[in-house]
């Protein structure tokens, strides 16, 4: 098993930069999702770890060893990426016996390890069948037998299965996460879904243009995002920013949309610990599973809007309405019943804000 340190890692492409100052630790069998959208640098850092791209500047280190100038052979990994290329004209067996074959390894290991992937991939029933006869999820499957006979120390896979439906990726995401905690082999997985990071990672690192924003576990990251930026592209629906800001009065700071107005407790000045003062220009930040709406005003329900449009989700009801012409998106109950056009009363859950400052996106609460 393998302990992985990326350290102040920079790869440029010519003059331009897809990774910046990069540092990451992974601890030995833990997974570890690095997730942002296309273009962020994602894939470049997985091909450095690989060993298959020069890296510019910085060090990674496994197991606390310098490991730059070592080839992709030596590095005892085992990678899994987007277009996993299965051999044709090779069975279902002979595609995960193939890198062992190379590597000389016995006949009876070689199939003790394909007939143990099999069975922890569900795959003993198609294991004299070629790629052409298989499903997408069974040719995924197939491809991580074809890493994990290999017994590696680390994992390195790369949108895995961008390519899958909805249905089967969501099977995936939990077949993955239970393969990988069975074989307690350390895992970077790089997506673009927050979806597959919130559900399988034990911490995500989430990068935004080669610039890493954030390092937490699913729920850190979903609770506390480190900014804007972030709290923005975790979560779905996406989280709702209104432009306020803090004013002062009788002594107490209010955070001041001009739809309404609320005094920060104690807890949020604490959080604040100086860091906005009156006048400040902030975003509040609230997700749309924590506005409640009514259709009467209610000491709970104080900010008046208009329902725009609802949309039934399945067990949720979305609802857009119009507060003072700033767009609040709520997550309901589907027995709400709204039309467009009614007048409608939002309540904020105040110990779930987030205030972010409107210029640079830092988090103040
Ligand atoms: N071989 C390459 N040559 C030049 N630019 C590249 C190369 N590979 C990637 N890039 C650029 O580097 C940036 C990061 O790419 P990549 O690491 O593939 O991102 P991601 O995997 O997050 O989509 C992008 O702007 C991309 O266009
Ligand atoms: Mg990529």
């Amino acid at each position: 098993m393998a302990s992985i340190s990326i350290k102040s890692v920079w790869k440029y492409y010519g003059d331009t930069p897809a990774v910046k100052d990069l540092n990451l630790e992974c601890l030995d069998g833990e997974f570890v999702c690095i997730l942002g959208p296309s273009g962020c640098g994602k894939s470049s850092t997985m091909r450095m770890l690989a060993g298959l791209e020069h890296i510019t500047a910085g060090d990674i280190l496994f197991n606390d060893k310098r490991i730059n100038d070592l080839p992709p052979k030596d590095r005892n990994l085992a990678m899994v990426f987007e277009n996993y290329a299965l051999y044709p004209h090779k069975s279902v067996y002979d595609n995960m016996a193939n890198a062992l074959k190379i590597q000389k390894v016995d006949k009876a290991t070689i199939d003790k390890k394909v007939k143990w992937a099999a069975e922890l991939l569900e795959l003993s029933p198609l294991l004299d069948r070629k790629p052409l006869e298989l499903s997408g999820g069974q040719k995924q499957r197939c491809a991580i037998g074809r890493a994990i006979v290999r017994e590696p120390e680390l994992f390195l896979f790369d949108e895995p299965i961008a390519h899958l439906d909805a249905k089967l990726r969501a099977h995936m995401r939990s077949e993955l996460k239970i393969m990988q905690r069975r074989l307690k082999t350390t895992m970077i997985y790089v997506t673009h879904d927050q979806l597959e990071a919130l559900s399988m990672a034990d911490r995500i690192a989430v990068m935004r243009d080669g610039v890493l924003q954030q390092v937490g576990t699913p729920s850190e990251i979903y609770n506390q995002p480190a900014n804007q930026w972030v709290a923005g592209f975790i979560g779905e629906p996406a989280m709702n920013f209104l432009d306020c800001s803090l004013t002062e009065s009788n002594g107490h700071l209010h955070l001041s949309h001009n739809a309404f107005s609320f005094a920060l407790n104690a807890e949020h000045i604490a959080k604040l610990n100086g860091s906005a003062k009156e006048h400040s220009q902030v975003h509040m930040g609230i997700r749309p599973e924590h506005v409640t709406i009514s259709a009467r005003a209610t000491p709970e329900h104080p900010i008046k809007g208009e329902v725009l449009v609802t949309e039934l989700l399945g067990g949720d009801l979305l609802v857009e309405a119009n507060v003072n012409d700033t767009r609040v998106t709520i997550k309901t109950d589907p027995d709400y019943i709204a039309d467009m056009g009614d007048t409608c009363y939002l309540g904020m859950d105040t110990s779930r804000w987030h205030l972010f400052e409107r210029e640079s996106g830092v988090s103040l609460i």
